[in-house]
């Protein structure tokens, strides 16, 4: 199978800024309570006009440009986002047009938090097969717009943003995506739920009052399998590339809480310094996080060429994720 590598990446997150003093003017909160529980500072949130296509597009001209690759370049368009613009269109279809790109295969996938990873392995395997030389894999999310905003417990996590990768294929065998391993159990399912809007409970007064168009999570349970899953892909994806914890340069987990993040660390026995940190500055964008963390890790020279890269991911449904990459 031909290897693939991540060959270009962008990004680009909203203007407007939301501190944990803004939470506290709103919510029985403290900056004290949110830092020291999540390590989130603030976190970036569209305006009622923007919408998550109007991210995407934004951070695909970026990641095109450092691709140095045209629209026309690009065989395979994915989305990954709980948050679409519409159920349908799919928001990669919107993406394709107003990108002005060919007529190619576009479509969105939906696996929350571990998103962009499900669309890396995806992106992989159709490079692999010989058939598709550029694929564009979007993650973004404008969480913002399914927030309770009254629920103190999960309001003051989340953030907006859209961080998108062009894989190609890797003419040395030794760089690229080096080892993969993606998960669900559904039958853990309603431990983070948006459970309004769909054909179970399509959109009423009654699920508009009772608020079942946000985010709903049970934070404590999904907590717990973060930590063990998250850690357990992990290792699985570090034995698999035949490395260990103290192999890896960088290591960008999904970022949703610190702790969650260090915690993971430890069980990949990853050194806490490796960890690459933004749920500081933009808190938990769900699908975006990894993407516009790489990006930002790009842009700063964290991740060189040749670095090993650890990604780990978990999310709604439940699902998880990790790969081993030599940059
Ligand atoms: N400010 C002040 N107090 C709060 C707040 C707040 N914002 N939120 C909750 N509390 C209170 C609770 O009411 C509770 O009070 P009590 O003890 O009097 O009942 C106390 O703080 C502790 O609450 P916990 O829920 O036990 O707090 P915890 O330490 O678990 O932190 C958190 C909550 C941050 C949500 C954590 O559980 C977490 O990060 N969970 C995992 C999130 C995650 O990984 N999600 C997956 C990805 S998201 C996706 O897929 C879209």
């Amino acid at each position: 199978m031909i290897n693939s590598r991540i060959i270009g990446t962008g990004s680009y997150l909203p203007e407007k800024v939301i501190t944990n003093q803004d939470w506290e003017k709103r919510l029985d909160t403290s900056d004290e309570w949110i830092t020291t529980r999540t390590g989130i500072k603030e976190r970036k949130w569209t305006t009622a006009e923007q919408a998550t296509s109007d991210l995407c597009v934004e951070a695909g001209k970026r990641a095109l440009a450092a691709a140095k690759l045209n629209p026309d370049d690009i065989d395979v368009l994915i989305t990954a986002t709980i948050t679409p613009d519409h159920a349908f269109p799919s928001t990669s279809c919107i993406i394709q047009h107003r990108m002005n790109m060919r007529t190619i295969p576009a479509f969105d996938i939906a696996a929350a938090c571990t998103g962009f990873l499900y669309g890396l392995e995806i992106a992989r395997n159709l490079i692999g097969s010989g058939r598709y030389k550029y694929i564009m894999v979007f993650g973004a999310e404008c969480l913002s717009k399914i927030t309770d905003v009254q629920d103190r417990s999960s309001a003051v996590l989340f953030g907006d943003g859209a961080g998108c990768a062009i894989l190609g294929p890797s003419e040395d065998p030794q760089r690229g995506i080096l080892s993969f391993n993606w998960h669900s159990d559904g039958s853990l399912g309603k431990l983070l739920i948006q459970p309004g809007g769909g054909s179970r409970n399509p959109a009423s007064h009654e699920t508009v009052d009772k608020r079942m168009h946000t985010i709903q999570m049970l934070g404590n349970e999904t907590y717990k399998h973060a930590v063990s899953k998250m850690g357990q892909a992990a290792v699985d994806a570090l034995n698999a590339a035949g490395l260990t914890g103290k192999d890896v340069d960088v290591f960008i987990p999904h970022q949703a809480n610190l702790r969650i993040m260090q915690s993971t660390a430890k069980r990949a026995k990853v050194a806490l310094e490796k960890v690459y940190i933004t749920v500081d500055k933009y808190g938990n964008m769900s699908a975006a996080t990894v993407p516009i963390a790489m990006d930002d890790a790009v842009k700063d020279g964290t991740l060189k060429p040749g670095s090993i890269l650890l990604l780990d991911a978990f999310g709604g449904g439940l699902t998880w994720a990790a790969a081993v990459i030599r940059w």
